[in-house]
């Protein structure tokens, strides 16, 4: 037998998932770790955690399946975007804990770039907005906030990655210093339309070209791993940011088929195909995979809070124990009461952009309880949904399929899937893997390798789990929206 290991490294835990050659999951191991907060707005990781729980459930997924390491033939990587390190070229310690995707901390770096009036530079160049979200001014924080940093990378003595780059190295014992071509597009410094790191852009955020990694595809030979590891080297063959990764696996290849994946966050992604298509609407404009040399595109919208608004009620509120009790709880609310959650509680994502907002509650009532707190939540991953599939349509018309696939925790929730297709008014495709992400990273890996066919052949394999088609009549439909349109506003002008 032959495997493919993918490795999921996210912003809660660190998955490792075995796949055989026909891409069927064999076995998984995970890992959550540590979040930091050590400012407001702040989050960070420990990169020893995000190392010692990838090697851990890497070998321990090999341990479980009772496999030789010798069989597996190529190694996926798919990660949490954006989250940013900087270590020693000589070393591999890092000179500071990982400033995470959500961090805020860069937020006046990026009003002051918008206000010189540089965000038309930025966008027009990475299809992003000047939003603390992305790595760029992030790694300028840490080479001006860390001491000597900014010495040390002029010297050439530092590195900086993103979580696959920092993967990379550490897998191959330093011996590789790439990214591919998706995560690169997320960091403020790469121009997605020559594929090349911008200089101008570096000069703009002082962020000096020598700590930049070589990006490659996304299907590419990322060096080996030392043997160490896992008693033998295994080639790593793919790589891909993991909304991207699950763009893949959700076999979205041709322009107009778009995927959202609910995890911490939720972001959707429609493929464009070779066309650069700007946002007018405050979207992202991306790379949703470069193969063989080719680019193709994608428009993404990112809301910051899916997922965790369940962890807010499960460990903020504790009125929930697991996440599956937020369905029946939902079901069990009030029909006559319209509670209105809008969980900005880390700024608003796309299309707002507003990192200084935070979260509001609307319509409470005498006897508003957890069964419509429960409600609200898992309705504003349905609105917040709508909003991104609103501008997507605006930025890309009549040209999209109109069919949302889904994945991540909470696609599993038929409530939360029927609701999103209600208030969108489309359908909404579950597949029968919702492991999306890493069986992207898989197919990457594999494709390189040569075990897996062509993505039209991949694509034949995706199979339906369950559509959810809309069953609200189209009044109540709009009034609802407009009732959180009303609500968004209401929170941005706190
Ligand atoms: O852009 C951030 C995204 O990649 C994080 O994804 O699944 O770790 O919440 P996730």
């Amino acid at each position: 037998m032959t495997y493919i290991l993918a490795i999921d490294q996210g912003t809660t835990s660190s998955r490792a998932i075995l796949f055989d050659a026909a891409l069927r999951p064999v076995a998984t191991a995970q890992e959550e770790f540590p979040q930091h907060y050590p400012c407001p707005g702040w989050v960070e990781h420990d990169p020893a955690d995000l190392w010692s729980t990838v090697a851990g459930t890497a070998r321990g997924v090999i341990e479980k399946a009772g496999i030789d390491a010798r069989s597996i033939a190529a190694i996926g990587i798919t990660n949490q975007r954006e989250t940013t390190l900087v270590w020693d070229r000589k070393t591999g310690e890092p000179i500071h804990n990982a400033i995470v995707w959500q961090d805020r901390r860069t937020a006046d770096t990026c009003g002051r770039l918008r206000e010189d009036g540089l965000e038309a530079l930025f966008t027009a160049r990475t299809g992003l907005l000047l939003d603390p979200y992305f790595s760029g001014t992030k790694v300028a924080w840490l080479l001006d906030n860390v001491e000597g940093a900014r010495a040390r990378a002029e010297r050439g003595e530092l590195a900086f990655g993103t979580v696959d780059t920092f993967l990379i190295w550490k897998l191959t014992g330093g011996a590789v210093h790439a990214t591919d071509a998706t995560n690169a597009a997320r960091t403020l410094l790469f121009n997605i339309a020559t594929n090349e790191w911008d200089t101008d852009l570096c000069a703009a955020l002082d962020v000096p070209l020598s700590l930049l990694p070589e990006v490659r595809d996304c299907a590419a030979e990322f060096g080996t791993t030392r043997p160490d590891l896992f008693g033998r080297p295994i080639p790593i063959l793919g790589v891909a940011g993991d909304q991207q990764a699950a763009t893949v696996g959700q076999a979205c290849f041709t322009p107009g088929m778009m995927k959202s994946t609910y995890g911490t966050g939720c972001f959707a992604l429609l493929n464009t195909g070779t066309d650069l298509v700007p946002s007018t609407h405050r979207l992202l404009t991306t790379i949703a995979y470069r193969l063989e040399g080719k680019t193709t595109y994608a428009l993404e919208g990112s809301i910051f809070i899916a997922g965790a608004v369940v962890q807010w009620l499960r460990d903020g509120l504790k009125i929930i124990r697991e996440a599956k009790e937020t369905q029946p709880l939902a079901e069990a609310a009030d029909p006559a009461q319209d509670v209105v959650l809008v969980p900005a509680f880390t700024g608003l994502g796309a299309p707002y952009w507003r990192p200084d907002c935070r979260g509001a509650i609307f319509g409470l009532t005498r006897n508003s309880g957890p069964a419509e707190l429960a409600r609200a939540a898992l309705q504003s991953v349905g609105y917040q949904t709508r909003d991104l599939l609103e501008a997507m349509r605006a930025d890309w018309g009549a040209a999209s399929d109109g069919v949302l696939r889904v994945d991540g925790g909470m696609a599993t929730s038929d409530w939360t899937m029927q609701y999103l297709s209600d208030i969108l008014g489309a359908p909404v495709d579950r597949p029968k893997v919702t492991e999306t992400t890493a069986l992207g990273a898989a197919y990457l890996a594999g494709l390189r390798a040569g075990l897996c066919p062509d993505p039209a052949g991949f694509a034949a394999t995706w199979a339906l789990d369950r559509r959810f088609t809309p069953a609200m009549d189209s009044a109540t439909r709009d009034a609802r929206y407009a009732r959180w349109g009303r609500a968004v506003a209401a929170t941005m002008s706190m």
